[in-house]
């Protein structure tokens, strides 16, 4: 985010090494004294699997420290932007799931997340509630990181094939906020990149551009597995594609389809 408002913004960035997000108590007097025009919420919880044995603390960063921000936001008369997941929602659906679609999370860190959507609204009726889903990027911490590096040492990987969502890179993310921020927009928005793909073909498509970007990777078999064959401690929601049309329409321009930001990111 930060990349793509410099330049057009004074930033300040403030992260774990000035500030401990789990310890909500004093983020309203920094966000309050900061008068940041904008505020964009990135921190949180994100480890979906540890979340489930340690709920009450991703609860006091996804919710408790998103409504100290709000309320230290509002105290400076700023407009504030809130991450969010489509962990939110149960994925019991089958078609791309709107704004105003019921929120129903089956794991600890989609009800921290959705708890955190209802804080900040309660103090900032104008906040933006900015969700996206499957986010990658250049860092370690994330699906197609994890792909490679799986792929680099074995000849053989395992990925689930009943997850379907929307890959989405996080500097399109970004460019989202960039432009929500110019419109001076509010409300909950849904932004992914365009298309939606399993687990499973989306690893295939990882691996199929990192040959074509020319990495030397050891992998021959990309095997499929499902929710039961793969134990994690959490429940992931099967089928979390995000509707787009409201951000689409409000921005008028559609998202980059994933494959064409997976190439592009691969690439660079
Ligand atoms: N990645 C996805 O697929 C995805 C999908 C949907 C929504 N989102 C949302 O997008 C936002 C960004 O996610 P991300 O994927 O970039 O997650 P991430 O890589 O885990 O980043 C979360 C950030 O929060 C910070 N943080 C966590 N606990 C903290 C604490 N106690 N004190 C201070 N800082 C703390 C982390 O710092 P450290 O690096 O030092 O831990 C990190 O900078 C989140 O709101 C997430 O819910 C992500």
């Amino acid at each position: 985010v930060i990349p793509a408002l410099q330049g057009d913004a004074t930033i300040i960035p403030i992260g774990r090494d000035t500030h401990d997000f789990s310890q909500p108590e004093k983020l309203e007097e920094v966000f309050a004294s900061l008068r940041a025009d904008w505020v964009v919420n990135c921190a949180a919880y994100t480890d979906v699997d540890t979340a489930e044995h340690n709920e009450a603390l991703a609860h006091r960063v996804n919710c408790e420290s998103a409504l100290a921000i709000a309320q230290g936001v509002k105290r400076s008369g700023g407009r504030m932007i809130q991450l969010s997941t489509d962990y939110i929602f149960n994925g019991r659906g089958d078609h791309p799931y709107r704004e105003d679609d019921p929120p129903d999370p089956i794991c600890a860190y989609g009800r921290t997340k959705l708890a955190g959507e209802t804080a900040v609204r309660s103090v900032l009726p104008e906040a933006i509630v900015l969700r996206t889903a499957w986010v990658y990027s250049k860092s370690k911490n994330n699906f197609v990181a994890a792909i490679l590096e799986r792929a680099m040492v074995n000849e053989e990987i395992c990925v689930v094939d009943d997850e379907v969502g929307a890959p989405t890179w996080s500097v399109d993310v970004a460019n989202a906020i960039k432009l929500l921020i110019g419109k001076n927009a509010s409300g909950t928005f849904h932004f992914t990149n365009s298309g939606q793909t399993s687990r499973l073909d989306f690893a295939q498509a990882i691996i199929s551009a990192a040959r074509h970007a020319r990495l030397d990777l050891k992998v021959k078999n990309v095997l499929p597995g499902n929710g039961e064959s793969i134990r994690r401690p959490a429940n992931r929601p099967k089928y979390t594609v995000l509707d787009t049309g409201k951000i689409s329409s409000v921005l008028r321009c559609n998202p980059p389809h994933w494959k064409t930001s997976l190439e592009t990111m691969l690439r660079s």
